[in-house]
């Protein structure tokens, strides 16, 4: 198995911060053809991953699992919209490990996308709760953790999206193997790197990550949640809290300030409400080669075919469909 480039970049890590692959690296860069802008880039997460989802939960579940594992756990519960992506990765990866995964699912507008989701997940072998609204999540939870506990033992918990600071590992894995594709001439230093917001680790993490490397790229956060609406000192505080831990784990570094920033402009009505810039976003990115669903990452796009025209952009694919 290869080393993660965090344990060889902190290699006071290895000991201290388990980790377990799950995907390729490093996941191809290309520059898009056939859009708007001609400095507009793409990461491609979309293969990362082994099992039958990919896309950006699969690195954070390489540093969740294994803690789990290491803890001693033999299920996760989490919460997420009826179209998540979060809960099919962790329910087929934290398998793969011996581990089940109870999911309380909260409504979204419900669409084809999200309707092949939800039979996808059906199928995916996750114990599913319908809860509907997060009011009502909340109030279920304790009840869930009753229902699935093993003996004495509840579920462990795992936030929506899986961003915990040890989630969020992942996307400091990926800024230092961006920053290590930009080294080798593979591209060119992005100006921005556009990436959506739902729980917000990816945003957090890779700029964390861009900033151990050294990168100069600030990263644009495109929120596309309304109930969780993170501006850009939750993110910070997110990668601070993720800085942390490592230091805790053992790392040690200097870090130059981070370069990070939330946007709304691209929400629309809400959570999982498609909007007509989103739409033709995902038409141009299909033009380009690129398959994104409506929730995330086309409104993510739509902001990078409009992201300040001063330097290269990359666009962060982070849909991850199988088949
Ligand atoms: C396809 C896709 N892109 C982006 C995100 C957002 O990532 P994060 O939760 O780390 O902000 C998610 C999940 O929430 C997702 O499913």
């Amino acid at each position: 198995m290869t080393a993660p480039l965090l344990h060889t970049r902190c290699p006071e890590l290895v000991r201290t911060l388990p980790f377990h692959r799950l995907g390729d690296g490093p996941t191809p860069v290309r520059r898009l053809t056939g859009t708007a802008r001609d400095d507009l880039w793409c990461k491609d997460e979309s293969r990362y991953g082994s099992g039958g989802w990919g896309g950006n939960k699969v690195r954070k579940l390489e540093w969740l699992l294994p803690e789990l594992r290491r803890r001693g756990t033999r299920t996760v519960l989490t919460v997420g919209a009826t179209g998540t992506n979060w809960g099919l990765a962790a329910t087929l990866y934290a398998r793969e490990l011996g581990i089940d995964t109870v999911l309380a699912l909260i409504d979204q507008p419900e669409d084809e996308h999200v309707r092949e989701q939800l039979h996808r997940l059906r199928a995916s072998g996750a114990a599913i709760h319908r809860t509907r609204t997060k009011p009502r999540t909340i109030a279920a939870l304790p009840w869930l953790f009753l229902r699935h506990a093993h003996g004495l033992r509840p579920p462990a918990y795992l936030p929506p999206g899986g961003s915990a600071p040890i989630g969020v590992l992942g996307y400091v894995e990926a800024g230092l193997e961006l920053a290590a594709q930009v080294a080798a001439g593979d591209l060119p230093e992005p100006r921005h790197i556009v990436t959506p917001v739902g729980s917000g680790g990816t945003a957090a993490g890779l700029a964390l990550g861009c900033a151990l490397a050294g990168l100069r790229s600030r990263v644009l956060g495109v929120v596309v949640n309304d109930t969780l609406p993170l501006a850009t000192k939750d993110l910070t505080r997110l990668a601070d809290r993720t800085a942390t831990l490592l230091r805790r784990r053992g790392a040690s570094f200097d870090l130059p300030p981070l370069r990070l920033v939330s946007t709304r402009t691209h929400l629309g009505d809400g959570y999982g409400h498609p909007t007509p810039e989103a739409s033709a976003a995902a038409e141009a990115a299909a033009s380009a080669g690129l398959r994104l669903e409506p929730v995330y990452s086309a409104k993510a796009f739509a902001a990078a075919l409009t992201a300040a025209v001063d330097g290269p952009a990359l666009f962060l694919n982070t849909y991850g469909p199988r088949g």
